[in-house]
């Protein structure tokens, strides 16, 4: 048995010791060895059921969230693969064009066995050898044959490759044509070479067929090019993929913003009584970037919450909430609860993703694709900055009737015009920042500090540190210094500190006094030009002045890039962290 297998099983402990029972032994304690233990323990008692059978028997007795592909010699020549909370897709490789452009499902009946099978959720054993789900009666209104003979090649060619991945990444240089799974579909590809999806049962919520869908991605957006890591890459794609976020919605000289995949809420989202914003990590710190500009923006109260607290909670939520949920995979399971949640309690779900045709994008009732072109370093780096436009331009759009505001969408909305060429005046910085990183590389922990605008890159710029180099770092706010974190400042304490000249750029400086009077000696991230905090930073990274609402995309790049330089120093390995992964798609 072949197993591939992303994921967690909540309940494999209940699973292994029943399967320990029935005799069989273990060599690991890995989840995925239960996976393949079960499937030979039915396979024995019902040696009759077809390849797909057995698995959909293994995953009703399944917990958690999980993508699986099975191959077996007992069925050369055959895949199956499944998913639950975990993303998968089916690559689809032609020379001709295919008949169809949708795969109906194909459904299969209950029988007492297999509801039996469920219920015992402990895995109490049945002797039947009755199929539990032999009989496949099609979707509405398709013939049975059509489910396999239209989902061929057309022409005398019938040569079909298939491909399973989590990513669409992953296949792109073998083909562009793909289907997304949902939730416990199982597709399977038997030795005709058909690929068939099968559902246990009828929704009413079923769409009845999966789409093909043609990727818009292009091979060289996932090759690492001259860059030595696709981390790397992606910090240096900023100046062009924050041009993409703003592509075909900002209109520079009529000064006026169109998202398409909202505009007809956008009467509702006005009349809301306030507006949630949920998301892990990166994602969540970019609700933090721009929750201030919503507030100033909207005139609505604005919540920013972790999704992973937001479940904890219980959160009250109305029909008239509107909750944006933020994730670039579009797959992370505690937003995607949190998503759920909030829709079952009516309110208007707005996706803002990276991943067309994720969960996220599917669950929502509109949203914004943040168009930043395929991330794949684990550490977030440009779909940061992209999240952060998409949400300006939302306040941009919601603003626009606003007479009072217009000034100030003005200065937003030429700020975000020169915002390309000033990521590249940023990007300048590097061989400096690389310089800097040398110097704290070595150190246990580096402190980054700021306030307003800059506190959320003080959250990113840490939250990369620790993820890509594992040496700890912490995002503080400037103000909560004396409240507690002032106690660690000393002249041994490696410290980054944003000060840029906006509302707050006073209380910077008190902090950057308090900070000195300690000696310690911050490295400065601060406007070009401005000598007043200079004179007072060990080391100074001078960035562009910008509107103060878009500041923390220029202060957050040499952040990113000190992440990098520190991590690459330290023989980290850049784009694949110890311990973490792409898309959290386990709560
Ligand atoms: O795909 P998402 O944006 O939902 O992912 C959320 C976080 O797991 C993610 O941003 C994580 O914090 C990043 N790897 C940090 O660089």
């Amino acid at each position: 048995m072949w197993i591939s297998f992303a994921g967690i099983i909540t309940n494999y402990k209940d699973v292994k010791q029943f399967l320990v029972q029935k005799g069989h032994k273990f060599r690991s304690d890995t989840d995925t060895e239960i996976i393949a233990k079960l499937i030979k323990h039915i396979h024995g008692l019902h040696p009759n059921y077809s390849f797909r059978e057995l698995v959909e028997q293994v995953i009703q007795q399944l917990e958690g969230a999980f993508a699986l592909c099975f191959k077996s010699m007992h069925f050369p020549g055959e895949v199956v693969a499944t998913r639950r909370g975990s993303p998968l897709l089916v690559g689809i490789k032609t020379k001709t064009k295919l008949a169809t452009d949708h795969i109906p499902i194909l459904y299969s009946k209950d029988s007492p066995e297999k509801v039996e099978l469920k219920e015992h959720s402990k895995l109490k054993d049945t002797q039947s050898d009755h199929r539990p789900h032999g009989h496949e009666i099609p979707a509405h209104g398709l013939a049975r044959s059509q489910s396999t003979s239209e989902f061929l090649p057309q022409g005398d060619n019938k040569e079909v490759e298939y491909f399973f991945a989590s990513d669409a990444s992953a296949i792109i240089e073998h083909t562009d044509r793909v289907i997304y799974l949902l939730d416990d579909d199982v597709a399977s590809v038997e030795k005709e070479g058909v690929l068939k999806i099968h559902r246990l049962k009828r929704t009413l919520e079923d769409t009845h067929a999966r789409e093909i869908t043609t990727l818009k991605m292009e091979i060289q957006q996932i090759m690492k090019g001259n860059f030595s890591s696709f981390m790397q890459k992606e910090i240096f794609e900023q100046p062009e993929s924050v041009v993409t976020t703003m592509r075909g919605r900002i209109n520079f000289d009529s000064e006026t913003v169109v998202l398409g995949g909202i505009k007809d809420y956008i009467g509702e989202i006005r009349r809301c009584r306030r507006l949630l914003l949920i998301a892990c990590g990166t994602s969540y710190n970019s609700a933090i970037a721009t929750r201030q500009l919503l507030e100033e923006l909207t005139e609505l109260p604005v919540m920013v919450d972790l999704a992973s607290d937001f479940l904890d909670r219980n959160t009250p939520i109305f029909r008239d909430d509107v909750c944006f949920f933020i994730s670039q995979s579009g797959e992370t399971a505690d937003t995607l609860m949190a998503l759920r949640y909030c829709k079952q309690r009516g309110a208007l779900i707005v996706g803002i993703t990276n991943t067309v045709g994720s969960s996220i994008c599917r669950e929502s009732h509109c949203g914004v694709h943040i168009n930043a072109g395929p991330e794949i370093g684990v550490a977030s780096t440009k779909a940061y900055t992209s999240q952060i436009i998409s949400l300006v331009m939302f306040a941009l759009m919601v603003s626009e009737d606003r007479i009072s505001a217009q000034p100030r969408r003005s200065e937003i909305i030429q700020g975000l015009r020169n915002l390309p060429d000033q990521i590249k005046e940023v990007l300048e910085l590097d061989s400096k920042i690389q310089e800097i990183s040398k110097k704290v590389f070595e150190k246990k922990s580096l402190l980054v500090l700021g306030r307003g605008y800059n506190y959320a890159t003080c959250l990113e710029g840490a939250l990369k540190i620790k993820e890509i180099t594992y040496m700890h770092s912490e995002g503080i706010l400037a103000g909560e210094l004396k409240h507690g974190p002032l106690a660690l400042v000393d002249k041994g304490m490696p410290i980054i500190m944003i000060c840029t000249r906006d509302n707050v750029f006073v209380k910077c400086m008190n902090a950057l006094q308090q900070v000195t009077a300690r000696e310690g000696r911050p490295i400065l991230i601060c406007h070009k030009n401005d000598q007043e905090p200079q004179k007072y930073g060990s080391s100074v990274l001078e960035v562009p002045k910008t509107v103060d609402c878009l500041q923390g995309i220029l202060t957050v790049i040499p952040l990113q890039l000190v992440s990098y330089h520190v991590a690459v120093l330290k023989g980290c390995n850049v784009d694949c962290p110890r311990n973490l992964a792409k898309s959290v798609t386990v709560e």
